[in-house]
């Protein structure tokens, strides 16, 4: 019975591992309970959560505000399907659509489905506005990317493990090393129309592009005359110090892809923002979703917006996140062999000879600190931009005790 064992770490690992689908790794932390930037496990350990579900929860576990939309809409409608409208829909789209300056809001769930969408949608407009011939568009994206598990995003990774036995792929896309704008340039011919891009790469480890790499995507999309969409699924809604990413380079996007941190940890809530000449492509029944726009996402979303409009969340990411940086960037040299930051977004580097980034994670579990490895030994911190800097102080002095103890350094 669940109840024998819902107090036991162990057990419930065990029981998780028996009955779900290994396509997950994750640490043996049980979560029970969460508020701010810290969680309880079932046996009461308490845990700084230095990963904030990949920014799902920028504005930390259960911010009272998001809570209170939650709540209150519970108490009224929560789903109505797109067949009808609702009263939630229209404020929420209209208020995100002015976070990001631009005129129409596709609302979906997961990030993969705003991916797929904005796919189709720069599909249908390359042949319907700019004149591709049918059948022959193409999407131009940077190799480590990451933009969800979905067949046909799967098709454009450069990760065998998302790939390997998942074929056939889907056709029309063109990988180009990220960074590279010179690559970009001559990738792009008559038939394509779109480039897709993270302005930071979030899954690959924080990797940052060259500086005004993301203004001359945006000059080189122009030109050619095709959509600039920024997936900001991971670095937007405050992330990086600014609202968007792009922000920070003064690059505006034809196309924005929200998520994580629009459902405020609550619900997933994901979205495609763009301008009338673009979203306008789509018919009534061409694209869709039961759930996208439900009213409870959309009044979470509404107060996630709204705890934005403030500024407030954006200057503790950079604020805290310079804070961070500083205590980080010491360790180079000392167990670390790099360190990239970009507001609180911190991708640091383990030198390979002292342990895997897995081990990292397991041991600055054991000291109270909640992360999680990208690709070798690359790990990424993202804790909500509600976590104070003293936590942060907290954070880097447990792993510089995990550095200093790796087991590639042998007894210390
Ligand atoms: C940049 C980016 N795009 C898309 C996704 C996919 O989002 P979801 O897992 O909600 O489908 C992610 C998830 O990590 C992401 O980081």
């Amino acid at each position: 019975m669940l109840e024998d064992i819902a107090t036991s770490n162990t057990r419930l690992v065990e029981l998780t591992d028996a009955v779900t689908a290994h396509n997950y790794r994750p640490l043996p932390i049980v979560v029970a309970h969460a508020e701010g930037a810290w969680v309880t496990d079932v046996e009461g350990r308490r845990y700084l959560d230095g990963l904030a579900a990949y920014s799902a929860l920028n504005f930390g576990h259960r911010h009272p505000a998001l809570l209170q939309a939650a709540r209150e809409q519970l108490e009224r409608v929560t789903l109505t399907s797109r067949a009808f409208h609702n009263d939630r829909l229209g404020p929420f789209c209209r208020d995100v659509a002015a976070l990001a300056r631009t005129d129409r809001v596709l609302p979906m769930n997961t990030g993969a489905e705003a991916v797929e969408t904005a796919v189709k949608v720069a599909r249908r407009w390359g042949y319907e506005v700019k004149g591709v011939p049918d059948g022959r568009a193409t999407i131009v994206v940077a190799d480590g990317n990451f933009h969800g598990r979905t067949t046909t995003i799967v098709s454009f990774s450069t990760d065998p493990v998302a790939r390997a036995g998942f074929g056939p792929f889907t056709p029309g896309f063109v990988v180009v090393p990220y960074g590279d704008a010179e690559a970009l340039t001559e990738a792009l011919t008559e038939d394509t129309v779109a480039v897709l891009v993270e302005p930071v790469q979030g899954e690959a480890g924080v990797l940052l592009p060259p500086a005004g790499y993301l203004a001359r995507v945006r000059e080189l999309c122009t030109a050619a005359g095709v959509l600039m969409i920024a997936d900001e699924i991971q670095s937007g809604l405050g992330r990086t110090g600014a609202t968007f990413a792009c922000d920070l380079e003064g690059v505006t996007p034809d196309v924005y892809l929200l998520g994580k941190a629009l459902g405020g940890g609550i619900v997933p809530v994901s979205a495609v923002l763009s301008r009338d000449d673009v979203l306008g492509v789509l018919t009534p029944g061409s694209h869709g979703s039961t759930f996208g726009g439900n009213p409870l996402a959309a009044a979470v979303g509404h107060a996630v917006v709204r705890l934005l409009e403030t500024g407030e969340y954006q200057e503790r990411a950079r604020v805290l996140g310079e804070h961070l940086a500083d205590r980080l960037r010491p360790l180079v040299g000392n167990g670390l062999t790099e360190v990239r930051v970009r507001g609180l977004w911190a991708g640091i580097d383990i030198d390979p000879d002292l342990m895997s980034g897995r081990e990292a994670c397991e041991l600055l579990a054991e000291r109270g600190v909640l992360a999680k490895e990208t690709h070798g030994s690359t790990l990424r911190f993202a804790p909500p931009l509600v976590v104070e800097a003293a936590d942060l102080d907290w954070l880097v002095d447990r792993l510089a005790d995990v550095l200093a103890h790796a087991p590639g350094r042998g007894t210390p």
